[in-house]
């Protein structure tokens, strides 16, 4: 298989502490949408995701539940799971780092680094928050002594680490986001890195030790010590992509010639407030051990809960995750989908979902209902295949702009573009009138133009928004006489006159929440 045409993508992997959320599953659609986009053109794709099950987060979390840490994972990773099949994340891989395969590539990859020599013990003293399980200095507190990232109070702590000599590699990074402009997407957060990378690197604490923490995997050179969370977490990226068989114990198959697995990845999709561990300690990590990087990030911003006053005093304040349950999740894609700019942050407000869901229903939906009726009222469901130039010049255009904008990870854009030719073809119904037509019998040829045009229009409009609603784009494409989804290519394609359109049920019924 041409080496271009797979897709290796990733989620974060998420804490089994607590609950799937709104962050999570925009994550998880962001990258189950991009995922879709590349199989659907013919790539061959692997999409991981999976939860992040060690550390002392859990640890607390377990003990304060009164159960076993590995209990408490069982039952969040099967919650994980469960959310995503709902949602119809369509996942290739759902990796837990609890799974021995897990443990073995995490041991072998730091005996690579320790053999290497890039990895030395000290004795660290200092300040250490709990919650973000992060060591800080007297300076990097906030002015009442807490951790500068949660605000939560910080211990004092004084012991042996295992350290990764981090600041070796600063330089090379430096070079590597240079030399590769859209290695880091958007470009505020390449920039971001590049500012932090111009003080000195320090070098990375890698351990905790079993004294103190117990939940997490040995170090392979040290049992006394339990790896980093996060050095364990970003490693499950590798050990998805089977390129490090788990039982080298010599720590080094597979470090030195990966083909014929999925590593290196072609995009770690994160959000921002993950941006350090994925754009510094994973690079790092990997150049010690010889590996290639992947090939790209991509970093997106935060749901707010916007205009929060108004929404508390209005007492309604919705996770838009519950929409769900009366809009469909196909919905709630297109809104976390449509409605963020990828990258940028963005604000949910009841308010704005009911507008992007109005654009579903008065524009696609609208003009998938007209259409078919028409075709069915008219023609028998069966329309010639009249060529007529039409729609054909916006169809064109729409598939430029659609691919470019992926092609940029611009999702927004992407789906901007497919909902713009369906209000084009709004238009060109108006315009068109195929009700007068219809009515004259000497202008058949013209209306069977019409209809066809509409017909491929809409063939192409499921193919563009297969990626974002699923679910909706399977009925929509059946009820055009279709057996599945075509790809965009084939979708271009396909002889009209060949289908039988049947009725369809309203895609996007009128909402019933007023706000
Ligand atoms: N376990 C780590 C990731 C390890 S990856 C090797 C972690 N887990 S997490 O459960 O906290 O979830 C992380 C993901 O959820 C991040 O991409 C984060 O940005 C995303 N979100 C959490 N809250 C969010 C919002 N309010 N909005 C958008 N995404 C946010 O970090």
């Amino acid at each position: 298989m041409n080496e271009l045409r797979r897709r290796y993508l990733t989620t974060p992997i998420y804490y089994a502490s607590g609950e799937p959320h709104i962050g999570h599953a925009y994550t998880t659609f962001l990258a189950d949408t991009l995922a879709r986009y590349h199989r659907q053109s013919g790539a061959h794709v692997f999409l991981l995701t999976g939860t992040d099950e060690y550390g002392q987060k859990i640890q607390e979390e377990a003990a304060k539940r009164g159960v076993e840490p590995q209990q408490l994972c069982d039952e969040m990773a099967a919650r994980f799971a469960s959310a995503w099949k709902e949602m119809d994340i369509e996942y290739d891989r759902f990796i837990r780092t609890t799974e021995e395969e897990h443990r073995g590539v995490v041991q072998a990859f730091l005996t690579r680094l320790h053999r290497r020599g890039f990895i030395y013990d000290d004795i660290y003293s200092g300040w250490y928050c709990v919650h973000e399980e992060r060591y800080w200095t007297e300076k990097d507190l906030t002015p009442e002594g807490n951790c500068p990232d949660c605000g939560r109070p910080v211990r004092q702590i004084e012991e042996k680490n295992y350290f990764f000599r981090m600041s070796g590699f600063q330089e090379d990074l430096v070079q590597h986001i240079e030399e590769h402009p859209d290695w880091i997407v958007p470009e505020i957060r390449r920039n971001e890195v590049l500012g932090f990378l111009q003080q000195p690197l320090a070098d990375l604490s890698i351990s905790r030790p079993a004294s103190r923490l117990h939940w997490g995997v040995p170090l392979p050179f040290d049992e006394g010590h339990v790896t980093y969370v996060w050095v364990d977490a970003l490693i499950n990226y590798l050990t998805a992509s089977g390129a490090i068989d788990p039982d080298g114990s010599e720590g080094s198959q597979g470090f030195d010639d990966v083909t014929g697995s999925w590593w290196p990845a072609d995009l770690h999709i994160v959000g921002k407030d993950i941006l350090t561990p994925h754009a510094v300690y994973w690079p790092t990590l990997l150049m010690a051990a010889g590996l290639p990087l992947p090939r790209q990030l991509l970093v997106h911003g935060w749901w707010l809960s916007g205009k929060a006053k108004m929404s508390k005093s209005l007492g309604n304040v919705v996770d838009p995750l519950d929409l769900r349950e009366e809009f469909g999740t196909d919905a709630v894609r297109w809104y976390l989908m449509r409605e963020m700019p990828t990258g940028a942050d963005a604000s949910y407000t009841p308010e704005r979902f009911l507008a992007r869901y109005g654009e579903l229903a008065n524009v696609l939906g609208n003009l998938a209902s007209r259409a078919i009726s028409m075709i069915v009222r008219y023609r028998d469901g069966t329309v010639g295949d009249a060529a007529g130039s039409g729609l054909d010049g916006s169809i064109g255009s729409t598939l430029a702009s659609y691919h470019e904008a992926m092609a940029e990870l611009k999702v927004h854009d992407a789906l901007e573009a497919a909902m713009d030719l369906a209000r084009k073809a709004n238009g060109y119904v108006e315009t068109g009138e195929p009700w007068t037509l219809a009515k004259d019998p000497a202008r058949g040829a013209e209306l069977d133009e019409v209809l066809a045009s509409l017909l491929r229009t809409l063939i192409v409009l499921s193919a563009l928004f297969l990626p974002v609603m699923p679910r909706k784009m399977a009925e929509l494409s059946s009820s055009l006489g279709l057996s599945s989804v075509p790809s965009l290519e084939e979708a271009v394609r396909i002889d009209t006159s060949t289908l039988e359109v049947r009725k369809l049920s309203p895609m996007f019924p009128k909402a019933e929440t007023q706000v």
